[in-house]
């Protein structure tokens, strides 16, 4: 076979494969031997894939596809800032803006951050009046990591109170302004074009909303961040409140550079930092890490697995921690819009999966809706669980206990298997086991510890992409509905009955 990853993956297709009862019988060290710790300084971050069906025998196999799929020097070209998206002839650089990569998109992104850093400043100082609140205008990448971030990391502290707003349903920015008062807030529009239709029709509202509500100077209360930031001063923004980006930063990994303005308004300059350096650290891991020991890589090959080997349509996050609700959704746009692809990098169609579907919520809300599929479905979906040590809450500690107890129950049930019936004969209680989860135990979910698991998940999403031979920098599969609702607005007639039935019933 000439191709080497084709020959790879045929090695790998041909692989004994054990349950995970039979690993862990096996293996004695099986635990020690698939775990390992990320040290961020101050806390650390505990990886057990214990329970999927990687074994050493596995994972020798999934070595030899990294290196047949060239992972070391698509790697390099990533912190080298080379072209990683050929199909838009760009580098990736979002981690210059945590500091690793080529120097001088290194220096660039430290200097757009400064810039950020003083405006930040300025505004907890009073420049801009007091400010209590901030409406954040932003949709998908934009929008997701600010929302998430912002959630997860002020639920006591928050400096300003900042509200994300994506969807062009006004009921959305209705919401927003209910709790704000105009006279207090701040805007920020977030676009990386600075032309997305819905982020454009958000921001007219908003500055209408001020104007109504008293504001002087509404276009005045704006900062907008943004990699065209000559279209935001066209669009009546002061060049002193434009904070631009790179534009090799691409959307969905933006939250580290201007985009990220409500999280250092909301948690300070040097919590912002700390999460920048939390990523850092996985990015170093990441860069300098070969083979199986490399955390992202290893998350990747048992995507790989469950997606490729076992056929897998969906892969789930579990949080057992409520200030990470928004991960799920977060991840899904990192996943699917990253590695939901059909061709590879030199357009050749795939005659393999790609990226399956993630899903996923926060424990333990989802053991009472939707855990009854994961044990007993037809489906087999690996799921991650990740959770803190330290609670979030000062509660009762029973809380946190019930919470960690459950979270790693789960992982054990899903397992195991058994039945619960007393004569253990009853199929309707029934657990087939030997399904597969792995666990992320965080010391505690500080900024560094937040920073380092997406970045995490970054890097998992582009070694993923590696193995599969996609580009995973490319979204072109967005452009087509977009498309097609500009037409519509435009009056075209030319849609197929459906549509035009449709448009007729909702008088449009
Ligand atoms: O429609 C998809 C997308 O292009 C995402 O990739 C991006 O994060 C989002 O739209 C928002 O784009 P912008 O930041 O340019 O408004």
């Amino acid at each position: 076979m000439s191709n080497p990853r084709a020959a790879a993956w045929s090695v790998l297709e041909q692989a004994e494969q054990a349950t995970l009862a039979d690993l862990f019988a096996a293996d004695g060290d099986r635990v020690a031997r698939l775990s390992a710790r990320l040290d961020l300084g101050e806390g650390s971050i505990l990886f057990d894939w214990s329970k999927t069906h990687l074994s050493d025998a596995l994972l020798d196999k999934f070595e030899a596809l990294a290196e047949a799929s060239d992972f070391a020097e698509m790697r390099r070209r990533l912190f080298a800032g080379e072209v990683v998206n050929p199909t838009e002839g760009r580098a990736a650089e979002h981690t210059a803006l945590r500091g690793v990569g080529r120097e001088e998109s290194v220096e660039e992104a430290m200097g757009l951050l400064a810039r950020m850093r003083t405006l930040v400043e300025a505004i907890h100082d009073g420049a801009l009046g007091p400010v209590k609140h901030l409406i954040h205008i932003g949709i998908g990448g934009s929008a997701l990591g600010p929302a998430l971030a912002v959630d997860a990391l002020t639920r006591d502290l928050a400096k300003v109170d900042v509200h994300v707003v994506s969807n062009i349903d006004g009921v959305a920015l209705e919401a927003a302004f209910a709790r704000c008062d105009p006279a207090t807030t701040l805007v920020a529009v977030a676009s990386k074009t600075f032309t997305t239709i819905e982020t454009m029709t958000n921001a007219a509202s908003v500055l209408q909303w001020l104007a109504a509500n008293g504001v002087d100077d509404p276009t005045g209360r704006v900062i907008a961040l943004t990699a065209a930031p000559e279209k935001a001063v066209d669009w009546g923004v002061d060049e002193t409140r434009v904070l631009p980006f790179a534009e090799s930063v691409g959307g969905r990994y933006s939250l580290w550079s201007s985009i990220g303005f409500p999280i250092a308004l909301a948690i300070g300059w040097d919590e912002f930092v700390a999460f920048l350096d939390g990523a850092a650290a996985m990015d170093l891991h990441f860069r300098d890490t070969d083979g199986r020991a490399n955390l992202p890589l290893r998350a990747a090959f048992a995507d790989q697995f469950y997606t490729r080997l076992k056929g897998c349509q969906t892969r789930a996050v579990f949080c057992y921690d409520e200030r990470l609700r928004l991960l799920p959704d977060y991840l899904q746009q990192l996943e699917m819009e990253s590695n939901g692809k059909r061709v590879t990098a030199d357009g050749q169609p795939v005659d393999f999966p790609t990226a399956p579907i993630t899903w996923g919520g926060v424990g333990t809300d989802a053991q009472h809706a939707v855990f009854q599929l994961l044990h007993q479905g037809t489906n087999l979906v690996p799921v991650d669980f990740i959770a803190c040590v330290a609670p979030g809450d000062d509660l009762d500690p029973a809380h946190h206990r019930i919470l960690l107890t459950n979270c790693f129950a789960q992982g054990a049930a899903l397992m195991a298997g058994g039945n619960m019936a007393a004569d253990g004969k009853d199929p309707a209680r029934a657990f087939p086991g030997n399904r597969p989860s792995a666990t992320i135990l965080c010391d505690d979910l500080d900024p560094a510890t937040l920073g380092a698991l997406i970045a995490f998940h970054e890097h998992r999403t582009f070694a993923n992409a590696v193995l599969m031979g996609i580009n995973p920098f490319d979204q072109f599969g967005v452009e087509l509905g977009k498309k097609m609702a500009k037409d519509i607005e435009a009056g075209a007639a030319d849609f197929d009955p459906g549509t035009k039935a449709l448009l007729a019933a909702a008088g449009l």
